[in-house]
C-alpha cells in the first residue's frame, strides 16, 4: 500500500514539474504523449484507491460536470482598488505625495507592473498547498471558485520548493489570451449563441461558469501580482514576487524595479507601443512603492493604497478602411448606419464593423466611402468610428447617400423635428418585429426563455409574426424548426405559459409602447388600473398623471390608435394575461403562516418587490433569522454569518427562481 502511496506522489510531482514547465515557463522537457500516459496512470491509480487522492491532483485540473453554487467567502484582507490616472502630471504629484509622507530623505524604489484587463483573484495556499480561491466580489466578500480556478494550468496547485510561509494569500487577474478568445468567439458564433464582447468579459464570465469542466475547456491563464501575509521573506515587493516565482507561480517578466518616477516614465512609454505584441490585454502599467514597510506607512484609502497608482492608457485607437454602409432598423424603428471595415484587431478582438451614429454625424465629418478612418472602442464594447484621415483621401473616395427607404421594408423614413436619427414607421417591417419580439421575450419584462436566435427562428418560419402569436403556438409548430427537440419546445411552451402569471406593469412594458419604460408602466398601472382604462384615455388625461408628459401621452394615444395594436391586446387577453391591476384578488394565502428571510441582491426584484409579494401571498418578511424562521430568500452575496446561522438552525435556504415558483 505505501508503495502505491508513494507512486501516486511521484506522479503528482512530475505531472505537476511539466505542468509548469508547460505553461508557466513554456519550455516543455516531454511530449504531449508522454504527459497524458502519465496523466492517465495516476487517474487508474486514484480510482482504484481514492483514499490517496488529493484535491489538489493534477487529475483534477480537468474539473467536473457537476453544477454548484459559489460559497461567498470573507477576505481577510479587503481587496481594495486603484487609483488610475491618464496624465503623467499625475504620476509625479503621486510621487511628490509619497515622497511627503514618507520623508524626503528615506530611500525608496518602485516596482512598475503591467496592469492586466481580467479578472481579480484571490488565491490562499496553506502548507504549500491551494486552499481557496475567491473572486474580488464586493471588495469583502467574493464567490468561493477554487474548483474553478483548479482547471487553470499555470495556477500551481501544490508548490514548489520549501521555503514558502505555512500560510499566505497571492493575488493575482484570471485573462483569457487573444488566440483562445478568438476561439471561443468563432465557436459560439458557429452555435448561434452570443460572442463576449472583449476578452475580460471571457475571463470573468468563464470564470464565473457552474461547472468547473466547462471552465477548463476555456483555457484561461493567470498572473500573479501581490503577495500578502504575516510571514513574507522580504520586505522587497519584488523580490517576494521572485520568489513566488520559484514557487510555481506565473509572475510576469516584464515586472521591472526602477529607481525614481523617470524610470516609470521610461516604463509607460515602452508598453504604450509594445502592448500590441503582448497576445493578451493590458489596460495600463500599475506603479507599487517596493518597500513592504513604506507601504505599511503609506497606508490606504477605504478605497485604494496610497502607495501604488495606476496609469491607463487612452482608448486604443486603430486605423482601417471604410468599405461599405449598411442601415440598420432596431426594435423602435430608429435607423442606424453602420460602417463594414476591413478588419482590424483592436483592443483584443477583430473589428469589421463600427457605429457611424447618425446623419448628423456622417455630414459633419464629411465621411466617404474608401476614407480611412479612425476606430475607437467606445464603453469597450460597440466600437466607434470617431474620425477620418483626410491626408490620405484618394480620388477612390467617394460621397454616399443616406439611406431614404427602410434597408428591411422599402417603407420611407422620416426624421422628427429636434431628433437625429431616421425612423421607419411601418408595422411590418421584419427586424422591428423581431426586435419588439425580443423585447418581450427579455428577463425584465415577459421572462420567456430564449433569446435572438429563438425569435428569429419562430419568425423566419412564419409562425410569430407579432407577440400575441406566441399563445396560439403548437408543439407540432415548434418541431418542424431545426434546433428544437421535444425537450426544448416543451420548455418554450412552458415559459409562455408562465409568462400569463407576469404582472399587469410588466405586460405593459413589454408590449413596448415608445417612451413606455419598466417606470412609467409601473405609474401607468398604478393610476390607470386598467388596460382598458389606459386604451381609452385622452392624451390630456394621461398627462394630469404625474411624470407623463405630453411626449409620452401622445405615443400612448398614438399606439392604441392603431387598430393592430388593438388585435394584438384582444388577442392576449383572450388567452389570459394580465391586463388589470389585481389589489384584493392578487391577495393570496400560499405563504400563510410562513416567515421568510430576505438577504443579498436579486436579478428580476428589488429587495422591496420581494417583501411585496411575500406580503401579497400572506407570508411575513422578518429581518433576523430564529428558529422560528421557515425560509431563507438568499440571493447573491449573502453574508456568511446569517449562512452559518440558517445552517445551525436546519433553516432551508431558498433561491429567487425557487420563490418565484411557489408564489406562482
Ligand atoms: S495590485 C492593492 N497589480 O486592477 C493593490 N492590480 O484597477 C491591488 N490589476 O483590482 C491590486 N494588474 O484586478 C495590481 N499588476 C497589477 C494589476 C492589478 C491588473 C487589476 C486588479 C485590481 C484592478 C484595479
Amino acid at each position: 500500500m505505501e508503495q502505491i502511496k508513494d507512486k501516486i506522489t511521484q506522479l503528482s510531482k512530475e505531472l505537476n514539474k511539466h505542468n509548469h514547465c508547460y505553461y508557466v515557463l513554456s519550455e516543455p522537457l516531454i511530449s504531449d504523449f508522454e504527459y497524458d500516459m502519465m496523466m492517465q496512470e495516476l487517474q487508474t491509480l486514484e480510482k482504484k484507491y481514492p483514499e490517496y487522492s488529493n484535491p489538489n491532483s493534477p487529475t483534477k485540473r480537468i474539473g467536473t460536470d457537476i453544477n454548484v453554487h459559489f460559497k461567498q467567502m470573507k477576505h481577510k484582507y479587503p481587496m481594495l482598488s486603484l487609483g488610475n490616472t491618464y496624465n503623467i502630471q499625475e504620476l509625479y504629484d503621486f510621487d511628490a505625495r509619497v515622497k511627503r509622507i514618507i520623508g524626503n530623505d528615506t530611500d525608496y524604489k518602485y516596482v512598475c507592473e503591467l496592469k492586466y484587463d481580467g479578472t481579480a483573484i484571490s488565491l490562499v495556499y496553506k502548507n504549500g498547498q491551494l486552499l481557496r480561491a475567491v473572486t474580488r466580489g464586493d471588495g469583502a466578500t467574493g464567490d468561493d471558485v477554487t474548483d474553478n480556478i483548479r482547471t487553470i494550468k499555470s495556477i500551481p496547485l501544490i508548490l514548489n520548493g520549501d521555503d514558502y510561509p505555512d500560510e499566505f494569500e497571492i493575488r493575482g487577474e484570471v485573462i483569457m489570451t487573444h488566440d483562445v478568445f478568438d476561439k471561443l468567439n468563432k465557436e459560439k458564433e458557429k452555435i448561434g449563441e452570443m460572442p463576449f464582447a472583449n476578452p475580460r468579459n471571457a475571463a470573468s464570465g468563464s470564470l464565473k461558469l457552474l461547472n468547473s469542466y466547462g471552465v477548463g475547456k476555456r483555457s484561461l491563464d493567470a498572473f500573479l501580482y501581490f503577495l500578502l501575509g504575516k510571514n513574507l521573506q522580504s520586505d522587497s515587493h519584488y523580490s517576494n514576487l521572485q520568489l513566488a516565482k520559484k514557487w510555481g507561480f506565473k509572475i510576469s517578466d516584464n515586472t521591472k524595479i526602477v529607481d525614481n518616477i523617470e524610470g516609470v516614465l521610461d516604463f509607460i512609454n515602452f508598453w504604450d507601443s509594445e502592448r500590441r505584441k503582448l497576445g493578451f490585454d493590458i489596460d495600463g502599467i500599475v506603479i507599487k512603492v517596493d518597500s513592504r514597510q513604506l507601504q505599511d506607512e503609506l497606508g490606504a484609502t477605504s478605497k485604494a493604497p496610497r502607495w501604488a497608482i495606476s496609469y491607463k492608457f487612452k482608448a486604443e485607437r486603430v486605423v482601417s478602411k471604410l468599405l461599405s454602409i449598411d442601415f440598420q432598423v432596431g426594435r423602435t424603428g430608429a435607423v442606424t448606419p453602420v460602417a463594414n471595415l476591413e478588419p482590424v484587431r483592436l483592443s483584443g478582438t477583430i473589428v469589421k464593423r463600427a457605429s457611424l451614429h447618425n446623419a448628423d454625424f456622417i455630414a459633419s465629418l464629411d465621411v466617404r466611402l474608401n476614407d480611412i478612418v479612425f476606430v475607437e472602442k467606445g464603453g469597450e464594447i460597440i466600437p466607434k468610428i470617431v474620425g477620418i484621415d483626410k491626408t490620405k483621401r484618394t480620388e477612390t473616395s467617394v460621397p454616399f447617400k443616406y439611406a431614404v427607404n427602410c434597408p428591411d421594408c422599402g417603407s420611407l423614413l422620416v426624421r422628427h423635428d429636434g431628433e437625429s436619427a431616421y425612423y421607419c414607421h411601418s408595422l411590418e417591417c421584419p427586424p422591428q418585429i423581431k426586435g419588439k419580439i425580443e423585447h418581450f421575450f427579455s428577463k425584465k419584462a415577459m421572462n420567456i426563455s430564449g433569446g435572438e436566435s429563438t425569435v428569429k427562428a419562430l419568425f423566419d418560419a412564419g409562425f410569430v409574426k407579432n407577440i400575441a402569436d406566441l399563445y396560439y403556438l403548437t408543439k407540432k409548430q415548434i418541431l418542424t424548426i431545426d434546433r428544437f427537440k421535444s425537450k426544448s419546445a416543451d420548455n418554450l411552451l412552458s415559459s409562455i405559459e408562465n409568462s400569463k402569471k407576469v404582472p399587469f406593469e410588466k405586460v405593459l412594458y413589454s408590449i413596448g409602447i415608445r417612451y413606455v419604460g419598466s417606470t412609467i408602466a409601473k405609474i401607468l398601472v398604478k393610476n390607470m388600473k386598467s388596460i382598458d382604462n389606459i386604451i381609452n384615455a385622452k392624451s390630456e388625461q394621461l398627462q394630469e398623471i404625474d411624470e407623463i408628459g405630453e411626449r409620452i401621452a401622445e405615443s400612448i394615444v398614438n399606439f392604441f390608435g392603431d387598430k393592430k395594436n388593438i388585435d394584438i391586446i384582444n388577442k392576449m387577453k383572450i388567452n389570459g394575461l394580465q391586463f388589470e391591476k389585481h389589489e384584493e384578488e392578487n391577495q393570496t394565502e400560499i405563504l400563510k403562516g410562513l416567515k421568510i428571510v430576505i438577504s443579498g441582491t436579486f436579478k428580476n426584484y428589488s429587495r422591496n418587490e420581494l417583501k411585496q409579494l411575500i406580503d401579497k401571498n400572506g407570508g411575513k418578511n422578518v429581518s433576523s433569522i430564529s428558529k422560528k424562521t421557515t425560509y431563507l430568500l438568499a440571493g447573491k452575496n449573502v453574508g456568511p454569518s446569517k449562512l452559518a446561522k440558517v445552517k445551525k438552525l436546519n433553516i432551508k435556504i431558498i433561491s429567487e427562481d425557487e420563490f418565484i415558483e411557489i408564489i406562482s
